[in-house]
């Protein structure tokens, strides 16, 4: 299976939102990657329901939506009306892990739980069989254009041996400061889905930079 790419259209230009939204449409991307953040679990605001709408009307891919939220289990339902397809939530964020992995499927979405950089990926082995998408965060979340953290490979190993023992089917996603530098590494090491933001809608040609992302990804 190739590696999924994942543009975050939380470094679009939200001017011309529709216009992002289509060149990922039109791309080698597999996702489209929607950053939510409440001011509180994070020390930022991004964008919220009426945004969300919006890139759901003309994206053409499934949305990867990644709740930098707390107490997420209020808003479940909500993102799957939105028309959400992937809907992680953080573990830091969620008391009972388990029953938000179970509300999230009831709802007809995947589960993704996502990990702060200082969050084991042990505290996933009861749970790695119901998850089908961690979410390695490789910054610390909050804002795009940050510098990849190199722990992030061993990470990505260590669940990777993890999935392999419990026979499960989960996906690893990384999210933060992917580049071209560093995107091949991340897949030899396991990772099967990259997020990336500045790196994609920085560039002089998106379109392109998405593709070469993908070919270096393999
Ligand atoms: C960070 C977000 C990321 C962010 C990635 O909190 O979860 O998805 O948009 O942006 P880059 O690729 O610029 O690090
Ligand atoms: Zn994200």
């Amino acid at each position: 299976m190739s590696t999924k790419i994942a543009p975050s259209l939380l470094a679009a230009d939200f001017g011309n939102l529709q216009r992002d939204v289509e060149m990922v449409n039109n791309s080698d991307a597999d996702w489209h990657h929607i950053d939510v953040m409440d001011g509180v679990f994070v020390p930022n605001i991004s964008y919220g329901m009426p945004v969300v709408k919006a890139i759901a009307k003309h994206a053409t891919k499934p949305l990867d939506v990644h709740l930098m939220i707390v107490d997420p289990d209020r808003y479940i339902k909500t993102f799957a009306e939105l028309g959400a397809n992937i809907l992680s939530v953080h573990y830091e964020a969620c008391t009972h892990l388990h029953r938000t992995l179970q509300a999230i499927k009831a709802e007809g979405m995947k589960a993704g739980v996502a990990l702060n950089p200082h969050t084991s990926i042990q505290l996933l082995e009861d749970t790695i069989q119901d998850i089908d998408v961690v979410c390695l965060m490789s910054v610390n979340p909050g804002f795009g254009g940050q510098s990849f953290i190199e722990n992030t490979y061993d990470k990505v190993r260590a669940l990777k041996a993890l999935i392999t023992k419990k026979e499960a089917k989960t996906l690893i996603e990384i999210d933060g400061g992917v580049t071209a530098l560093n995107a091949k590494l991340l897949t030899d090491a396991g990772a099967d889905v990259l997020v990336a933001g500045s790196f994609v809608f920085k560039s002089a040609n998106p379109t392109q930079t998405i593709a070469d992302l993908k070919q270096i990804a393999g």
